[in-house]
């Protein structure tokens, strides 16, 4: 009878997984179509391409959640802390880590580079200094998001964990990126993680 349990127990977990991960899915091809929608909009200048640049705002603002939230198992679990809820953070990093890099890219476009390509605004000569250290963010970003299947976990060995600790890098580019335009909820959320990973990562070693 125990035993039925376990495996219906288990059943309905897997059936989960498999729906979450369509929901992902889904999700990732939901920011694809707003990037393209969006970038119509404002190459055509449209009416609503001023609701596609806020849209492309809220995308970094998400991307920073969901980067700062990606991050919190490990921090928690270098200072010894478990939590159950981290645990499904754990669980879906690889598809979370997507959406990070899904939602920071359809951002960069959305509010410089499809303009600046397309239509020869914002000129890069005169791009103010947060717009690097997110573009640097976004280009580091690139290589962890083109790496997180099984292939390159297999093809780079040891070098796809170097490679993915790049994120300590990344957290702290996007924390000059929001904090060298304003004091925000945004810089204080993504600096209170860049320097808790410092922390935990000193105490873990000490
Ligand atoms: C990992 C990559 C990135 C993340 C997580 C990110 C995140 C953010 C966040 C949270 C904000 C809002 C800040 C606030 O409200 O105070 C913001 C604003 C902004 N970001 Fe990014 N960003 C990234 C990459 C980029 C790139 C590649 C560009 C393009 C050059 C860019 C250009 C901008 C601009 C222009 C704003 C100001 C938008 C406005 O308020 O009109 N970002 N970013």
């Amino acid at each position: 009878m125990r035993e039925a349990l376990r495996e219906r127990v288990f059943r309905v977990a897997a059936r989960a997984k498999t729906l979450v991960y369509h929901m992902f899915f889904a999700v990732y091809a939901v920011f694809i179509l707003t990037l393209l929608v969006g970038s119509i909009a404002l190459v055509g200048d449209l009416p609503w391409s001023g609701q596609m640049y806020g849209l492309g705002v809220w995308s970094g603002r998400a991307a920073v959640t969901i980067l700062a939230a990606v991050l919190v198992p490990g921090i928690l679990g270098r200072f010894g802390i478990q939590i159950k809820v981290t645990r499904v953070i754990t669980f879906y990093r690889r598809q979370l880590g997507i959406t990070t890099f899904l939602l920071a890219f359809t951002h960069g476009m959305l509010v410089r580079w499809v303009a600046r390509i397309a239509l020869g605004q914002y000129p890069l000569s005169a791009a103010p200094l947060f717009e690097f250290f997110g573009t640097f963010a976004l280009s580091l970003l690139f290589f962890l998001f083109v790496t997180s299947n099984d292939t390159s976990v297999k093809r780079l060995g040891p070098w796809w964990k170097r490679l993915h600790r790049t994120v300590y890098i990344i957290v702290w580019l996007v924390l000059f990126h929001t904090l060298l335009q304003r004091v925000s909820v945004w810089s204080a959320l993504i600096g209170v993680v860049a320097v808790l990973e410092v922390v935990s990562l000193l105490y873990s070693r000490i």
